[in-house]
């Protein structure tokens, strides 16, 4: 019986840089060829599989993978029976309903009558069905964006990441349908053999994500405000407090969250903590 992982990852687009990259940050040495459809990781029982994202969450379904990184977006469209396991935090998009920049556009009630091409009918239906739209879906492949200046559509409902395709399409965005971003997914039937690899995995993946939303922070006090500054430093247990070699002052170690960083470093220079460091931690386990 075959006891390697096996992941799919998208082939070529936006997700693809990103979903290799977490994998190196686990410290999975990967040999991504040129056109490689499937490699194998040297130091992690992992088989990668390069696919096309829409196909993924099917692969995953059937256990062809054992796991994959897809968009939301795919997933919500394809509806597989899949579990989602993890937020990735990258690959950010929006699904957004586009119109020619010059049409005017006033409410969502603006979009009845029109046709919308999209490679999304699922979750356009859905949208549309919602907001009491009347309008009609085209489902088309690929190259959604040159829909309308074609003639093929009056609208378009696509992916948005930078919004440059729309702006060099002559489009605008006037309505988001759906927020999305990169996940992990699982087959719902892996056997215990699997389960544990991928246990393995996802502890790497939440050491780094943990890393990423914290940081290192030290800074020195005097002794008489080490109270109060502890009383806002929260650490991993409690901050650590080394003594100076100068009299009566300490050194203070702790970690912060990376969203409560400016609050907090406004809070200590006004209790009277001088020489503040931050630094970057680069794997975290709790
Ligand atoms: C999406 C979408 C657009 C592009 C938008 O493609 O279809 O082409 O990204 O990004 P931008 O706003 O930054 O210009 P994706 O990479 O998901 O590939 P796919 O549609 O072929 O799956
Ligand atoms: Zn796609």
């Amino acid at each position: 019986m075959e006891n390697k992982l096996k992941i799919a990852i998208q082939k070529s687009g936006r997700l693809s840089e990103d979903s290799i990259d977490l994998l190196k940050s686990c410290g999975i040495k990967i040999n991504t060829g040129l056109n490689k459809l499937k490699t194998t990781a040297e130091n992690f029982p992992l088989e990668i599989y390069f696919l096309r994202d829409d196909d993924i969450p099917k692969y995953v379904a059937d256990g062809v993978a054992d796991i994959g990184i897809v968009g939301e977006n795919v997933l919500f469209e394809k509806n597989n029976h899949v579990k989602l396991i993890k937020k990735t935090g990258f690959g950010k998009c929006r699904l957004s309903i586009a119109i020619p920049k010059d049409k005017v556009y006033k409410t969502n009630k603006s979009l009845n009558g029109l046709k919308i091409a999209t490679t999304y009918p699922v979750i356009l239906k859905k949208y549309l069905q919602a907001n009491r739209i009347k309008a009609d879906i085209h489902e088309i492949s690929g190259s959604v964006e040159i829909a309308p200046s074609i003639g093929l559509a009056d609208a378009i409902c696509d992916l948005v990441s930078s919004g440059s395709t729309l702006l060099s399409n002559g489009l605008k965005e006037v309505e988001v349908v759906l927020k999305s971003e990169a996940v992990i997914i699982q087959n719902k039937g892996l056997p215990k053999q699997k389960m544990e690899l991928l246990s393995q995995l996802m502890f790497r993946i939440d050491s780094l994500q943990a890393a990423k939303n914290n940081k290192y922070i030290l800074l020195n006090a005097p002794n008489d405000k080490l109270k109060t500054i502890c009383n806002l430093l929260p650490g991993m247990k409690s901050p650590t407090i080394l003594p100076l070699a100068k009299e009566g002052w300490s050194s203070i170690h702790s970690v912060i969250k990376e969203d409560d960083f400016w609050e907090i470093i406004m809070k200590l220079k006004n209790a009277g903590a001088q020489g503040i460091l931050v630094v970057p931690i680069e794997k975290m386990i709790i």
